[in-house]
């Protein structure tokens, strides 16, 4: 093979740098588009419209999947329709990708454990070739992230949030509260995935604890915990009553102790130098947790679930509107989404007992459960299920 002068090595590194592929021309083409939707939809929420212009900046996307645990709060229920890749792109990806495209962050999480799906490495690749300009965020028990799944995340181009629930520092407490014997298999899971963070510099890691009247003494102890392993930051919340016959793991229920718990966590994340979010604490009075004025969520995100259903985020109750009966944009700017938007913009509606963003709802039994209305047959089934489990 003939070797080039410097001349044609100068000309072909040139045409190299003006001629970009079109993968890299496509990225910067979305880019630009999410840029501009991004700072629109900013701009809408500043103005409190209720009308978009703009198309959410987060979307959740369920995807429903087995779950290998059996966590004594998880909100999953035993018998839903698993997510199908193919399905989903048949059925609203025509909606869907447009929408997906102009976001700045989508989270993959659902019911279950999506990276034990056989297909979880062709959802992540399908995610990662589509919307490669799209941070993406997922949340899983950690117990899946084999080899083949973190190569394709940290080798995505793509910056990845990972939120690893745990729940317990030690092996006693994790089997206690997700009952299975994963724990020795999970920390080496994490390990990798930590050491891969490093080579690859596109990867966060956040270590997730679900505060229950069981483990919630654990939680200082798992700050540090976090810390050692190498986490970014813990992210500690309620636990939320799905079914009644859990509600004795409520916090609601102690709520000095979560309280001094949460003040411990704070000092020992100081102590050691990792970020902690905690949940408001019980009792505060007004004056000392002032009420936000609205919530950010109605304008900024969106939850898909795998049926087309459409909700603006995981603690709303009954939302009835669904992609099979009407298009993205027909629900975004429809009648629900705009009596929403109405409400919060007067610090009303949903954000009175809101246990994510109202400080003062916390005491109020009713942002300890999730509301979602269920039809008598699914009420009499989760009974029989209930029944059935350890
Ligand atoms: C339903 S899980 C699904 C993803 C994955 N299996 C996992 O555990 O991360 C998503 C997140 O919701 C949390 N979660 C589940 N049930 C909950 C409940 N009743 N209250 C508060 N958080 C809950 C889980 O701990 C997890 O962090
Ligand atoms: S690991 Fe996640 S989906 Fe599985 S039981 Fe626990 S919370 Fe539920």
């Amino acid at each position: 093979m003939k070797t080039l002068t410097r001349e044609a090595q100068e000309l072909a590194a040139a045409a190299q740098k003006t001629a970009p592929s079109f993968p890299a021309l496509r990225r910067r083409f979305l880019e630009q588009r999410q840029r501009e939707n991004v700072a629109l939809n900013n701009r809408e929420w500043e103005e409190k419209k209720t009308i978009l212009s703009s198309t959410p900046q987060r979307i959740f996307l369920q995807i429903n999947a087995v779950c290998n645990a059996d966590c004594v709060f998880c909100s999953k229920g035993y018998d839903y329709p698993l997510f199908r890749i193919d399905e989903y792109r048949e059925k609203y990806g025509e909606q869907v990708t447009p929408v997906l495209q102009k976001a700045r962050e989508v989270i993959l999480t659902g019911s279950g454990e999506f990276l034990g799906l056989p297909d979880a490495p062709k959802i992540i690749r399908y995610f990662n070739e589509e919307f490669p300009h799209v941070e993406k965020y997922i949340a899983t028990n950690a117990s899946h992230l084999k080899p083949e799944i973190v190569d394709l995340i940290a080798g995505s181009g793509s910056r990845y949030t990972l939120q690893l629930s745990l729940h317990g520092s030690d092996e006693a407490t994790h089997k206690q509260m997700m009952r299975y014997n994963a724990y020795p298999r999970v920390m080496e899971n994490v390990r990798r995935l930590i050491e891969a963070r490093g080579r690859s510099g596109n990867i966060s890691v956040s270590f997730m604890f679900v505060m229950t009247t069981l483990n919630v003494e654990n939680l200082p102890d798992f700050v540090r915990f976090a810390k050692e392993m190498g986490a970014e930051r813990v992210l500690a919340g309620y636990f939320y009553i799905y079914e009644s016959q859990q509600k004795y793991l409520s916090l609601y229920f102690k709520q000095d102790l979560a309280n001094r718990i949460i003040d411990e966590a704070r000092r020992v994340a100081e102590e050691v130098g990792i970020e902690v979010r905690l949940p408001h604490k019980f009792g505060q009075p007004p004056e000392t947790a002032a009420k936000p004025t609205s919530c950010i969520e109605p304008w900024h995100q969106v939850m898909i679930n795998p049926d087309g259903a459409i909700l603006p985020c995981d603690v709303y109750g009954g939302f009835n509107e669904n992609l099979n009966q009407k298009s993205f944009m027909e629900i975004w700017n429809g009648p629900a989404y705009r009596a929403i938007r109405t409400a919060l913009r007067s610090g009303g509606g949903c954000l009175t007992t809101c246990p994510r963003h109202n400080p003062i709802g916390i005491n109020d039994w009713r942002a300890h459960v999730i509301h979602r209305p269920k039809e008598d047959r699914q009420i009499a089934k989760e009974y029989r299920e209930a029944l059935r489990k350890p």
